[in-house]
């Protein structure tokens, strides 16, 4: 299905080749937004640089490009500006008739891609051998709000949680396990920051135990059924305690979408087989390692992919290139999206890179890390708890609901406590995940409770209340029995503005399918609650005579569904009242 700007250009495009004589193909048209609203709503600039290779007065070539496009329902003014820009207004009428469609049917609001793809996205993805903390967050939100955007894409997704269940560390933790009694061990499991740091501490001072600890790793590679029980339920317990944390957070992760580390053990071998069938493993000082020209270090010395250690012991980026091919081959990808923090970019381009060479993935298989900052406090540095800890990322959570209910308290004080309470669970989960989505996903950002709480800005109460009091409007007028008309007729400006603004929802989209940026969904939401509230102003609702009450009351409650299925997409529930 096709979107504002495709069809444009489509038809831009096609001009400019009759035009120009030039292939379709080679033609970009070149269709972006007015850059100021006196110029139209759109604006084609491809004419300058056809008319350079042409050798052409681009005014000239502008003028033909106008001429050659046939008349359509969906533009209504062509205008050429400056060197050769084509201004495009589109058709009242066109906008009318595409409101009214979106009111009939809202699922349409979303143009689903005409060739959707296999797109694995590996998000999450904690090591089980602590708890969840913020660092987390980040990769679980931004993951899943791309998840949520490549499905209702029309994508086929598969979320893949790779969690760090395999390593060293473990051995540590199932001799700690074993020592304490059943009632001990599960009063300590309760907490795995403390377990953690109980059994580490041990490591460090008991010699015997941290003897028996690297036995039981060796014991757990070999498969003891002992060791692999207690490890089991080690992991288990910790899976627990990130579901909880998924829960909290209201994101789409299940038990379904782990594919642990282990479940890649027995492949690791091969993989090493096969690179060494390809030529490319070198042996270095005794450690398998794949050098390759592209990777180098800074003082120019080549810089090897260890693949395999002296002790014959497999490292994270085996791991990764036994998953890089699973999900090739028995998954299907078309895509694969990395959803993890900036600082693993070497690691990603170096897998990629080894994975391409070595065949584990076709060449037409798309990896893409989709790397994050991370999360500052306040004082500029990574967030931590005052004492210098890490935080947790439930810990968080509970904060942002309670001071979301000291916020709800003070505005709404009559309002019953208990839905108070179930304001404040919104708002506070939904403050703390927008505030993240809200910021391009590559920089570092601060973390400031007073800014993702206010009501003013880009922040998810400011949204949340706009939905609400759309709601709140049509419930007003539900009382004199008026309700949303699906027949819109777009008279002022304001509305019009607005009208376009939803319309534009699918390009926002779209322009996410290919880079996977949410602050764009976030931006424009806030932008439509903006034309939304001018709207309001200055075109009356509720004093309006009867047809065009219906249309004005149908264009705000396609703003609300909008609202609606843009913050689902981000994973925020809207609430009717508030
Ligand atoms: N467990 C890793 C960590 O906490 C992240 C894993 C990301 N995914 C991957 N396929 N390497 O740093």
């Amino acid at each position: 299905m096709h979107t504002i700007k495709s069809r444009l250009d489509v038809i831009v495009s096609e001009a400019m080749s009759q035009a120009s004589g030039m292939a379709a193909e080679e033609i970009n048209a070149q269709v972006i937004y007015a850059t100021r609203p006196e110029f139209g709503d759109y604006q084609a600039n491809g004419v300058m640089a056809i008319a350079k290779r042409l050798g052409k007065k681009p005014r000239d070539l502008a003028q033909e490009v106008v001429d050659a496009i046939p008349g359509n329902d969906l533009i209504a003014k062509l205008e050429i500006a400056g060197p050769g820009f084509i201004n495009i207004t589109l058709a009242d009428e066109w906008l009318n008739k595409q409101a009214s469609e979106y009111r009939i049917a809202p699922s349409n609001l979303i143009a689903r891609l005409d060739s959707p793809q296999t797109i694995v996205v590996d998000y999450s993805s904690p090591n089980l051998a602590k708890e969840m903390h913020v660092g987390h967050l980040r990769g679980t939100i931004i993951g899943d709000a791309i998840v949520r955007i490549q499905s209702a894409l029309g994508n086929n997704v598969i979320r893949q949680n790779h969690v760090g269940d395999w390593g060293t560390q473990f051995g540590m933790l199932i001799a700690h396990l074993e020592s304490l009694g059943n009632q001990e061990a599960s009063r300590s499991l309760a907490d795995l920051e403390v377990f953690y740091r109980e059994a580490k501490q041990r490591f460090d001072s008991e010699p015997e135990f941290a003897e028996t600890a690297r036995s039981y790793v060796v014991k757990l590679q070999q498969g003891d059924p002992a060791c692999l029980e207690a490890w089991q339920r080690f992991i288990d317990e910790s899976l627990g305690h990130c579901q909880a944390v998924y829960d909290q957070l209201g994101v789409a992760l299940t038990q379904d979408d782990i594919r642990a580390e282990s479940f890649y053990n027995s492949d690791l071998p091969v993989i090493i087989e096969d690179l060494r069938k390809e030529k490319l493993l070198t042996e270095d000082d005794g450690a398998n390692c794949v050098f390759l020209d592209e990777f180098k270090g800074k003082d120019g010395s080549p810089l090897p992919v260890i693949v395999q250690k002296r002790d014959g012991g497999y490292l994270y980026a085996t791991t990764d290139l036994a998953a890089i091919r699973f999900r090739g081959k028995e998954l299907k990808a078309d895509r694969i999206l990395y959803v993890v923090d900036a600082r693993q970019s070497l690691h990603f381009q170096q897998v990629f890179a080894v994975a391409h060479k070595a065949g584990f993935v076709s060449d037409n298989c798309e990896l893409t890390h989709i790397a994050y900052g991370t999360m500052m406090g306040e004082d500029g540095k990574p967030f931590k708890t005052r004492s210098g800890d890490t935080v947790k990322l439930r810990d968080l959570l509970d904060e942002s609901v309670r001071r979301a209910f000291d916020l709800v308290t003070e505005k709404n004080p009559d309002l019953a406590e208990e839905e108070r309470h179930k304001i404040a669970k919104t708002v506070g989960i939904a403050a703390v995940k927008y505030s993240d989505l809200s910021k391009n996903r590559t920089s570092d950002y601060i973390f400031d409770w007073r800014t993702m709480l206010s009501f003013d800005g880009n922040t998810a109460p400011y949204l949340l209340y706009a939905f609400a009091r759309i709601q709140s409007v049509i419930r007003r007028l539900a009382q004199e029995g008026v309700e949303p008309g699906n027949d819109i007729t777009v008279t002022a400006d304001a509305e019009r503005r607005l009208v376009l603004k939803i319309s534009q929802f699918s390009e926002v989209l779209q322009q996410m399918g290919k880079d996977c940026y949410p602050n764009q969904l976030c931006q424009y939401l806030y932008e439509l609650s903006g034309t939304f509230m001018k709207f309001y102003e200055s075109c009356p609702i509720l004093k309006a005579e009867p047809a065009q009450q219906a249309s004005r009351l149908g264009v705000a409650a396609l703003t609300a569904e909008v609202l609606k299925q843009g913050l689902n997409l981000l994973g925020i529930e809207p609430l009717h009242k508030m």
